[in-house]
């Protein structure tokens, strides 16, 4: 028996057996005749105690032990005099009296604590010595034991989890494929799957009726703290089921985890809004509703004073910031300035203080009188001590979302984002973007149109609405999903208006078409981002974190050294020349 306990399992009632423990030396330390030595497993942390006085020569071997040497003891489970209350282990030790030095180590880049030394790229190339480190364990113990829970969950409601293929060719999720040449069809590449969504309706085909794949899904696009090349979806689908039933099904699941995992109870149903809605009140698709301070439309009250900016606007919205009067000039400054940063692109940004005597100062009161300005106040619905923000532009969308992100950033700063709190909501998604050509809505060119829109295909496609839905829980998109068309000829219709010629649409998914010409029942189905959801339990900023090996912001995996060349002679092989554009 290599070991008859782990590092985290003894307690006082196990004082006086002997016990046998294996794991890494977290830490040595030298007392008196004395030598300790916290000892780690995945499980925990147990002190080992040397008495000099007993045994010199083991003694003196454990003083000479490093950080993270891999040894196994034996000892007697003692009280300890001194206890310590943070560590589970903590009431006992172990007086040893045989130590095996299994393996010596190098002395780590960084130390494998919580509060660790080592930097984001050092902790990337040794990931496996950071994955020691307990805070980043335990977000994948997590992981685990989330995909246990939806595992049952969803096999308790006769779902059936059933792999998929990865190398196939492309599926139409937006980003560009990763890409895999093929050494026995020369000149002819996989890609790999951006989601299995074309598979899983195949299934629906073939009667599988209720489909779920925890699966590897791979997007070569910018990469995001939410983002990774390469992440997992649940990725689920149905036959025989309305949108209605989709909602129903995964927002069980969805409070199925927040109850088993973080034992906290949902009790209400999830806040639904429209995406027009989201898009109006909050200047985004995946509005964080953790607090309010909804956009309020100010066209009506600021235009036509001569106010330049806000006279030539097409859209001019305020947020309130209830309590932020305070703020001073400076901070107002330091939110100027973030808007107007490229990324989001704000020309400026007007502020208006309510004093506490309820009159309003603005950053251009000379434009306007007190009148107007306490308009703006009771249209803001604000009180004394509020802070207005106001931001306008001539292009109502791209305002909205600079909008938006002032919203994130006052709200960060205000601390109304918190991480303990879990605010779900459903989007659903229709209607053809004008502004993008292209449904906008939709996720992919097989979600359904709304039945009694589809005559509206033929006159007027802008109006159709389609049957899609995201959920979103603080402002993150965790999943989304659709009804799915059923039948050949609309699917053709609607690669038609899509842009895809008829041979285009029959090169690329004639399989699918034709595969709904064999008795294709109605279905629908979603997909959650798993490492999202995964990082909003951990309250972690990037899903990164509850990766065990992610990729950097380049997409590199810099432990492995990935991507790297081919050699010539799988160059060869493959038919392949590099011929590298400077
Ligand atoms: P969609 O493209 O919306 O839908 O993806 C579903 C969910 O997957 C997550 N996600 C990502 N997570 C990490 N890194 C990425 N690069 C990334 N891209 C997406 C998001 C998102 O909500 N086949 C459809 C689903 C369906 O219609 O059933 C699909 O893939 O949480």
């Amino acid at each position: 028996m290599f070991r008859s306990k782990t590092c985290g399992e003894l307690r006082l009632t196990d004082a006086g057996t002997v016990v046998t423990l294996a794991g890494w030396v977290q830490r040595v330390r030298k007392m008196g005749g004395m030598v300790f030595v916290d000892l780690r497993d995945r499980y925990g942390i147990t002190q080992l105690v040397f008495d000099d006085a007993t045994d010199a020569a083991l003694c003196e071997q454990a003083s000479r032990l490093g950080r993270e040497f891999v040894i196994q003891i034996t000892g007697k489970v003692s009280e300890r005099s001194s206890k310590n209350s943070k560590i589970p282990t903590g009431d006992i030790e172990i007086l040893v009296n045989t130590l095996n030095v299994i393996n010596a180590a190098d002395t780590p880049p960084f130390t494998i604590e919580d509060d660790t030394d080592g930097g984001d790229d050092l902790r990337m190339k040794y990931r496996y010595l950071d994955l020691r480190r307990q805070c980043v364990r335990k977000n994948l113990e997590l992981r685990h034991k989330m995909v246990m829970e939806i595992r049952k969950f969803l096999d308790d409601l006769h779902f059936m989890e059933v792999e998929t293929p990865i190398l196939i060719n492309s599926t139409p999720e937006g980003a560009r494929d990763f890409v895999v040449p093929s050494r026995m069809n020369p000149g002819q590449f996989y890609a790999l799957p951006q989601s299995p969504q074309i598979l899983k309706q195949l299934l629906m085909v073939s009667g599988f009726d209720r489909y779920f794949q925890i699966a590897k899904c791979f997007r070569d696009e910018d990469l995001r703290a939410d983002r990774q090349p390469e992440f997992t979806q649940i990725d689920c689908e149905m036959s025989f089921v309305e949108q209605e039933d989709i909602l129903q099904i995964f927002e069980a699941m969805a409070k199925h985890l927040f109850k088993s995992i973080l034992g906290i109870e949902m009790k209400d149903p999830f806040q639904r809004m429209t995406w027009q809605d989201a898009m109006k009140y909050y200047g985004s698709d995946k509005p964080d509703l953790r607090f309010d301070m909804h956009f309020v439309e100010l066209m009506d009250v600021l235009k036509g004073y001569g106010f330049g900016v806000f006279d030539g606007a097409a859209y001019i919205g305020g947020i309130c910031a209830k309590g932020a009067a305070t703020y001073t000039r400076k901070q107002i400054d330091a939110l100027t300035e973030y808007v107007k940063r490229p990324q989001i692109g704000a020309k400026g940004m007007v502020y208006a203080r309510v004093e506490a005597d309820g009159s309003v100062k603005s950053s251009v009161d000379k434009f306007y009188s007190q009148e107007v300005l306490q308009q703006l106040k009771a249209a803001m619905n604000a009180e004394a001590g509020d802070l207005i923000l106001i931001l306008s532009g001539d292009d109502a969308m791209k305002t909205r979302k600079q909008l938006s992100e002032l919203r994130l950033k006052v709200a960060d700063e205000l601390g109304l984002r918190d991480k303990n709190q879990f605010k779900c909501l459903w989007v659903p998604m229709y209607e053809w973007s004008d502004e993008e050509n292209r449904l906008m809505a939709m996720h992919h060119p097989f979600t359904s149109p709304k039945p009694e829109d589809i005559p509206l295909l033929d006159t007027d496609p802008a109006s159709v609405r389609a049957n899609a839905y995201d959920m979103v829980i603080n402002g993150i998109e965790v999943g989304g999903g659709s009804i799915r068309i059923h039948d050949s000829k609309l699917q053709a219709t609607i690669f038609k208006i899509l842009g895809f010629t008829p041979e285009q649409a029959q090169a690329k998914f004639g399989f699918l078409m034709n595969a709904f010409k064999f008795g294709a029942p109605p279905h629908g189905g979603l997909a959650f981002g798993l490492d999202r959801f995964v990082s909003i339990f951990a309250k972690l900023d990037s899903i990164r974190d509850c990766i065990a090996f992610p990729k950097n912001n380049s997409g590199r995996d810099v432990m492995l050294d990935a991507p790297g060349p081919l050699d010539q002679s799988q160059l060869d092989e493959l038919q392949l020349k590099v011929d590298l554009k400077a």
